[in-house]
């Protein structure tokens, strides 16, 4: 695919999306619920939800990812923000090419988001962290083996060398751990690492990652803040710690307990990143 295809795949999501959400409303702030945290989707005032299907955008297989865009505002009168919320993304474990991946992000920039709130599970890699902690990501490890971007480029969209020194936005962190502290919720700091999945870490892999730098471990957000900072845009992240990785305790891994320590957090999840997207 060249670049130029890319722009005017993009322009027709936007005016999908312009269609099935009509009366110009234009978002400002774009967010990505990860597995188990749609909840905060499901807060939007003057709320409407459009499955992915309906507006072009892939749809996940995977059990907590609802597969909804959810358009609506946080706050109300005049400091309110326009929101599109994603409930749930496609990862390329299941299949899906890159362009994929990353595709709803993509038009969410173009359609008008200006700022971005990625949001995952991950797995705790710094023995400090404990299930149900959230953690904003100061930066990442791409151990995925792709990257979003390879390909031919497109100039107008974005340059072909990205500079990543500064990927997470250093104000919106700050806004981050404002709204934190606000709402009364630790919020630690650290570095993600991404990887393909869709199997989970050996106990090795994990003490290869904390040697290397890691926090915390996923499978998800990194393609979309490359994709996004490609594109100019301003991005957070924030990672719901769901359990320690694989050898830090005595017990065995699975999706089932990822998703019930998410649902745990929703109070404070949804509390932060109200806050947090108030303050944009
Ligand atoms: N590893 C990778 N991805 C994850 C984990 C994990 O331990 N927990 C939630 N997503």
């Amino acid at each position: 695919m060249s670049g130029s295809d890319l722009a005017s795949r993009l322009d027709s999501s936007v005016a999908l999306l312009r269609q099935k959400v009509p009366n110009g409303f234009t978002p400002r702030v774009g967010v990505v619920l990860g597995s188990g945290l749609g909840a905060f989707g499901d807060t939007l005032e003057e709320g409407k939800k459009l499955p992915y299907g309906e507006v072009g955008f892939p749809a996940s297989s995977i059990v907590g990812h609802a597969g909804n865009l959810c358009v609506g505002y946080v706050g109300s009168g005049a400091a309110r923000v326009p929101v599109a919320c994603m409930q749930g993304r496609v990862h390329s474990y299941e299949g899906h090419s890159p362009d994929r991946v990353v595709f709803a992000v993509r038009a969410l920039a173009r359609w008008g988001c200006e700022a971005f709130v990625l949001t995952n599970a991950a797995g705790g890699v710094n023995g400090a962290l404990e299930p149900g902690d959230l953690m904003l990501l100061s930066d990442h490890l791409n151990l995925m083996g792709w990257n979003p971007l390879t390909g031919p480029n497109d100039d107008a969209l974005g340059a072909r060398f990205v500079d990543l020194t500064r990927a997470y936005d250093p104000e919106l962190r700050q806004r981050a751990h404002q709204a934190a502290v606000k709402e009364g919720v630790v919020l630690r700091e650290g570095v993600y690492c991404a990887l393909s999945g869709p199997t989970y870490e050996t106990p090795a892999e994990i003490r290869m990652f904390r040697t290397l730098g890691a926090d915390a471990v996923g499978m998800s957000t990194v393609p979309e803040v490359l994709a996004l900072r490609h594109l100019g845009k301003r991005v957070v992240a924030i990672s719901c710690i769901t359990n320690k990785g694989a050898g830090l305790t005595q017990g065995v891994l699975d999706h089932a307990e990822v998703q019930e320590t998410a649902n745990r957090t929703r109070d404070k999840f949804v509390g932060v990143l109200t806050r947090l997207i108030a303050s944009l």
